[in-house]
């Protein structure tokens, strides 16, 4: 059903549209509405203000600032070695060099840092070989987001449309190429669909995590950014190389699964199976701090025979939770006190490594789309992201993609939009619920810690099957809210298992049992199942 005219005005332009309102989307804001007084950003956020992967950010951000203890050199090579040889060397260094610059600017906008009496209080996490995380306590997101929120509200060209949900992009086609121009959306209380007409649009949509049953993200993680380059024709890249985090609590109660911090293991936990022994030095030296990929197909082989629980026994109370207070206080509310017994915990979808393929400026294969932050594929995590590497990911790649639209930036130009808008219907929100249930639940068992070809198959299959049901649906209700997001949670699970098939290797996050030959870089680390 459409309907013409009346809501035709209520279609918006800006001159950067940024899509998201996490780590990446309000530093982009923040950079540009300073930048560019005169100039209008919209930012689109399909939840409430701070709801994002961000605001549960709880090790810190990996940067190099203690120059007699590290290096970047170190930060560089503990990178590549993580990221099991498939990483961008030239974006590595790049990251890693900017990080000290970036971090100052978040500091200039009010993000407090823990301090020690050496400077900055720095922490250590899997993989790192240096203390180098920045944190602010295990709440390192919600002080970030807290600050970003009160600094972009400082900025009058700066328009956030909370509870929007971004439905698809904008894509003018020309003789040479198509031109992102911007993107359709529906808020939480209309049931109209509306268009926002944008110069350059930037996606900084965040994770996948709710592709699977089991995970660290929040329900806004539905990889929608993903989704919607999909649609439009960009490039995705690497999507078979999704991070398990090793630590979430082993516990049914909620949809999402409360991490652990790796910062803890850094500060000195243990991983111990029922039987009380500690594991992990049977599978690397480096124990409890190897990297996560490592970390979790142990978690998930000693899984297989009996529960495995992170141990803080050992560790000096008072101190344990003056540095974990969020832990301590959410272990309590289940019931469990870290210092007195041990925590059980599983490994959950945490990170997706791959993404909409960018450049270094951020670009993506579309001209005038930009994608930043975690719904990005930059090439720095190769095949398994180290740890806390992701928020200083953002933050660089933020201002890479803030200096290229600089350059660009002219006066806005738009374009005629159809002028009629479709109306969403109201939809069958529990059979669309059921097809995200079974969708999430293949996912776990056949695309999760260990893969093998019939599995990925057998869950390419049900998804393929599942997308129709949602096209059935899709043509008897229309379009709505859930539709969008089961549509996107399909679209991403699909480019999981499709890359996934194609993996000829195992390297870093992606295993896949039916594979003999195995990454060349860290070969000696890798775990056999
Ligand atoms: P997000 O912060 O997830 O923001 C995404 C935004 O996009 C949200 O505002 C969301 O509402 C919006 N959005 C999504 N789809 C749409 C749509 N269709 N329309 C409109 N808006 C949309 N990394 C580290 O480096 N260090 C850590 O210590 C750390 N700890 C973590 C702990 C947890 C529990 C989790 C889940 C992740 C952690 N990570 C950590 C990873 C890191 O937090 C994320 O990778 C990073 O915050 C992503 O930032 P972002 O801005 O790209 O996306
Ligand atoms: C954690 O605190 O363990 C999460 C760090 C990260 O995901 O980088």
């Amino acid at each position: 059903m459409t309907k013409p005219g009346k809501e035709r005005n209520e279609n918006r332009h800006s001159d950067v549209l940024i899509i998201g309102a996490g780590i990446a989307g309000l530093c982009l804001g923040i950079k540009t509405a300073q930048r560019f007084p005169d100039k209008k950003i919209a930012i689109l956020s399909k939840d409430r203000p701070g709801e994002s992967n961000t605001q549960y950010a709880q090790g810190g951000i990996a940067v190099v600032t203690d120059l007699k203890n590290d290096s970047f050199q170190q930060h560089i090579s503990d990178t590549l070695l993580a990221g099991d040889g498939l990483c961008n060397e030239e974006v590595v260094r790049s990251v890693v060099k900017e990080g000290p610059e970036r971090l100052k600017e978040l500091i200039a906008w009010g993000t407090l840092f823990d301090k020690s009496s050496n400077g900055l209080d720095l922490g250590l996490e899997g993989g790192h070989s240096a203390h180098r995380i920045i944190h602010k306590k295990d709440k390192t997101g919600f002080h970030i987001i807290d600050s970003l929120l009160r600094m972009i509200a400082k900025f009058p060209n700066v328009e956030i449309l909370w509870n929007t949900l971004a439905v698809d992009l904008l894509i003018a086609e020309d003789k040479e190429n198509s031109r992102c121009i911007g993107s359709t959306f529906i808020s939480h209380d209309s049931r109209i669909i509306r268009s926002i007409q944008a110069s350059f649009t930037v996606l900084a949509t965040g994770g996948i995590g709710q592709v699977y049953s089991v995970t660290t993200n929040p329900k806004i993680a539905s990889g929608d950014g993903i989704a919607m380059a999909y649609r439009a024709g960009a490039k995705i890249r690497d999507m078979q190389f999704v991070q398990f985090h090793p630590t979430a609590i082993n516990s049914s109660q909620g949809d999402i699964t409360f991490l652990i911090s790796e910062a803890l293991r850094g500060f000195g936990a243990y991983l111990i199976t029922s039987d009380g022994n500690r594991f992990m030095f049977k599978y690397d030296k480096r124990g409890e701090m190897a990297p996560r990929d490592i970390v979790s197909r142990a978690i998930y082989k000693e899984s297989l025979h009996q529960l495995v629980y992170i141990d803080c026994r050992h560790l000096e109370k008072a101190e344990l939770i003056d540095h974990f207070p969020t832990i301590y206080q959410k272990c309590l509310s289940l019931g469990l006190d870290i210092t007195c017994e041990p925590v059980p915990v599983l490994p959950a979808a945490h990170y997706l490594c791959g993404g909409i393929d960018t450049n270094l400026c951020a670009q993506t294969s579309i001209n005038r789309l930009y994608a930043i932050g975690e719904c990005a594929r930059t090439g720095l995590h190769g095949a398994n992201r180290l740890a806390s590497n992701s928020l200083l990911e953002a933050l660089v790649f933020v201002h890479h993609c803030f200096q290229d639209i600089e350059t660009r930036m002219y006066h806005f130009v738009g374009t005629v939009l159809p002028s009629e808008m479709l109306i969403t219907h109201k939809s069958p929100s529990e059979k669309l619920f059921t097809i995200q249930s079974k969708l999430k639940l293949v996912m776990s068992q056949k695309a999760g810690i260990i893969r093998t070809n019939h599995g990925l198959k057998m869950g390419l299959d049900l998804v393929r099957r599942l997308s129709v049901e949602l096209e059935l649906i899709f043509l008897e209700f229309g379009i709505s809210w859930i539709l969008c997001e089961t549509r996107n949670l399909l679209i991403v699970a699909n480019l999981i298992l499709e890359q996934s098939l194609d993996q000829k290797e195992n390297r870093g996050t992606f295993y896949n049992q039916d594979i003999q030959k195995v990454g060349n870089s860290i070969l000696k680390h890798h775990v056999k199942i």
